[in-house]
């Protein structure tokens, strides 16, 4: 992945996206370590699914992040549980280019980084019920009403969260958007595939989390459970 266009290139044209791909933005810093190290850490969609056993050359628990951002969370987690393997998922290339950076400069072994529409890999690229863990923190809110179709948590993204999670799996979803908040509390009241865990398991801040907060907005977490 070299090129700031690839997500789309990787991901067939959906009609209603959850970003808007920014181009032009790269520094040179940030092209560089993409070239340099996107063959060590990236992972290049194949046309089906991949074989995530390949992918980080072990068979472990798998936690993916869904718009990791500056994968401050990423980092932490990937980090703590070298036990556990992590996929991160974004589309801005710019960000993934200091967060292999920040990858490098920690060692890590048990991270490896997608650069497409994430909707897209959830859907046709990993195996059912590969995946024991799957984060999704403080996706884009959308704010304006006539937006609201491009927020990433709907109907359609928890049906294929169900898909890729194991029975059991884990899924955390966090927001800072008391409205985008109501909406997914709405959609889970009449899912039968998430249950609620009982106890909101701790979890490392991120960016977009400090910024609601200094916003003022309340943090809501939600720890599900794949039934
Ligand atoms: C509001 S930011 C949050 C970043 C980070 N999780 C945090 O809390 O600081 C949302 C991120 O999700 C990414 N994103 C949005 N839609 C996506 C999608 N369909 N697939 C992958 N990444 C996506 C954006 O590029 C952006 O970096």
């Amino acid at each position: 992945m070299t090129d700031p266009s690839a997500a789309e290139a990787q991901t067939p044209r959906r009609a209603i996206r959850s970003f808007v791909v920014r181009a032009g933005r790269m520094t040179p810093a940030q092209r560089q370590a993409l070239d340099r190290l996107w063959p060590r850490y990236g992972v290049d969609l194949p046309p089906g699914e991949l074989d995530l056993d390949a992918v980080f050359g072990r068979r472990a628990p798998r936690t993916l992040e869904i718009g990791f951002g500056m994968g401050d969370a990423l980092l932490e987690l990937a980090m703590a549980q070298p036990e556990r393997d992590f996929l991160g998922v974004e589309v801005y290339p710019p960000g993934i280019g200091r967060f292999l950076l920040r990858l490098e400069q920690a060692g890590l072994g048990n991270v490896r980084v997608v650069c497409a529409d994430a909707v897209e890999v959830l859907g046709r690229h990993l195996p059912p019920g590969g995946l024991d863990e799957l984060l999704v923190l403080f996706p884009d809110p959308w704010p304006k009403k006539r937006h609201h179709k491009r927020r990433l948590v709907n109907a359609a993204f928890l049906a294929l969260a169900a898909r890729v999670l194991a029975p059991g799996g884990r899924l955390h979803i966090a927001t800072d958007w008391a409205d985008y908040a109501q909406a997914i509390a709405e959609l889970l009241a009449d899912n039968a595939d998430f249950s609620a865990e009982p106890d909101t398991a701790a979890r490392p801040p991120t960016k977009y989390q400090r910024r609601g907060e200094r916003l003022g907005h309340a943090i809501v977490d939600f720890c599900l459970r794949r039934a």
